[in-house]
């Protein structure tokens, strides 16, 4: 079972900071799940909303922002929001980066990056898990680096249960908990998917995943996996 620290390990420090993703590594993760925008000046950042205003002492959208803008905001404890590279650097290949495309034309940016920190960096593509919920964006990601896995993140059960992931190309199905059935996690291991499942934080909830036997569970607390 792996354990994906969601947004770094957001049950202990600001989510999607690069503190959060520190005591990920310290809890033992098997990998880190982020979340991407791009700005406006276009850096690739690390954030979960649309708007700034929820995670830091800001206001208004991460897309009209500049990078110095971006850079003025507290993102709790006197953390600033990260940029990609900031967070490849320093998780530096300990384990995979599971990122999750949130804004509009993430997939081309990065996609260039994954590609720098392969050719030059020495990154593999097992380095990588590249999602989202858009997955017209994820095919886009798709089409441009074919050998990075791509897991399909859902909310509800589509008729065809894991079909459009398989169609999709993907590496994984990544449901949330909420709407999970054996049928479903069954359906999806036929398929040749692995099931991630997202966000698993109480104790009867993960022992009901493990029974259930996915893959992979994406936690703010992931000690408790
Ligand atoms: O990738 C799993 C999970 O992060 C998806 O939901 O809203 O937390 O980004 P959300
Ligand atoms: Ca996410």
């Amino acid at each position: 079972m792996l354990k994906i620290g969601h947004r770094g390990a957001m049950g202990y420090e600001p989510e999607n900071t690069l503190a959060s993703f520190k005591k990920a590594l310290n809890l033992g993760v098997d990998m880190v799940e982020l979340d991407v925008y791009v700005l406006k000046t276009g850096e690739l950042v690390v954030i979960h909303d649309d708007r700034v205003d929820r995670t830091t002492n800001g206001q208004g959208y991460v897309a009209d922002k500049t990078f110095a803008e971006i850079r003025s905001l507290d993102a709790g404890k006197g953390e600033k929001i990260p940029t990609l590279n900031e967070v490849f650097n320093l998780i530096d290949r300990k384990v995979p980066i599971n990122i999750e495309l949130k804004g509009a034309g993430t997939a081309g940016p990065v996609a260039k990056l994954i590609g720098e920190y392969i050719s030059e960096h020495g990154w593999t593509n097992d380095d990588f898990l590249v999602s989202s919920f858009n997955h017209r964006e994820l095919k886009k990601f798709k089409d441009l680096k074919p050998t990075i896995r791509i897991g399909a993140l859902i909310t509800g059960i589509p008729i065809g249960y894991a079909e459009f992931a398989q169609k999709l190309g993907a590496y994984s199905l990544n449901p949330s908990l909420e709407f999970i059935s054996q049928e479903y996690v069954d359906d999806a291991h036929k398929r040749g998917l692995k099931v991630l499942v997202y966000t698993v934080n109480e104790k009867d909830d993960i022992k009901k995943m493990m029974e259930l036997g996915v893959d992979g569970l994406f936690s703010n607390y992931p000690d408790r996996i």
